[in-house]
């Protein structure tokens, strides 16, 4: 993936090749991504058949963070289908460019998934959002100036976040919120400036994560349903300084009630 001149999608055929000779599946109806909080989801949603290293996989390399897994996992959902399940999330602020960062979601198209669930832990602008929030994410923001399409590859962005899989989402919790989502670079927190400049362009969450991916998935023809858990709100919405163990804790504390509610919503998609 670090050669300009390798074909990204096929180094996506090649991972997806390697996941159905290490579980025996060849097709994935639909994939998770899970970010800080959304882990214990994957034992909810259905049995595990099979947890790979993303080590093994071409063109994964492994996140060291904490809150963040470094697997792929294959779940048999019960009625008989199978997601892939997403634990190695690479951050466009790893630096080791956007290829890498939406290569677990051109994967799993490669796989088969044609429904694509990005979740995610993010700062709130709603001031009304304590932290263990979930919200559904109705559109993004990218601030990051990348994108992952390459040469001049035109492609709509209308209803990315996918309006019907959010009507899904709420049949299952009525009182889910909605918000637009800003992807910041990172890995700083924005200052508080910064975030004021978010919410008066249109945005209510911040992150540092899945909109590139989403734009990834709609290029694979994917629907992407995505998720944010509010951990913390955002710098100068709250008055106290943000912390990565704040936001870790957060994740834990909510991380039973939400992974519940997506495997729910997992169910009912
Ligand atoms: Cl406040 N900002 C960003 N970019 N990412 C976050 C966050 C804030 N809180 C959790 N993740």
């Amino acid at each position: 993936l670090d050669d300009p001149a390798a074909d990204p999608f096929a180094v996506a055929r090649r991972a997806a090749d390697r996941i159905a000779e290490l579980t025996g599946v060849e097709r994935h109806d639909l994939a998770l991504t899970l970010g800080s909080g959304w882990g214990r989801a994957a034992d909810l949603i259905g049995e595990t058949t099979h947890t790979i290293p993303a080590t093994e996989v071409p063109g994964f390399s492994k996140p060291a963070l904490e809150g963040h897994v470094g697997t792929l996992r294959s779940v048999a959902l019960p009625g008989g289908r199978r997601a892939l399940v997403i634990g190695a999330r690479t951050h466009y602020y790893e630096g080791h460019g956007v290829r890498r960062v939406v290569h677990s979601v051109r994967t799993a198209a490669a796989a088969g998934a044609s429904v694509m669930i990005l979740t995610n832990g993010a700062g709130g602008i709603k001031e009304h959002w304590q932290p263990g929030t979930p919200v559904l994410i109705s559109d993004h923001i990218n601030l990051t100036a990348d994108s992952p399409l390459e040469g001049a590859t035109f492609i709509d962005l209308t209803d990315l976040y996918s309006a019907r899989l959010r009507g899904i989402a709420r049949s299952v919790e009525p009182t889910l919120d909605e918000g637009v989502y800003c992807q910041f670079r990172g890995p700083h927190y924005e200052t508080p400036a910064e975030v004021q400049m978010a919410k008066a362009i249109g945005g209510h969450i911040v992150g540092m994560s899945t909109a590139l991916e989403a734009i990834a998935a709609r290029q694979a023809g994917m629907e992407v349903l995505g998720m944010s858990l509010i951990t913390n709100l955002a710098a100068g919405i709250q008055q106290t300084p943000l912390s990565h163990e704040e936001v870790i804790e957060a994740g834990r504390a909510a991380e039973p009630v939400i992974s519940k509610l997506l495997a729910d919503i997992v169910q009912a998609v």
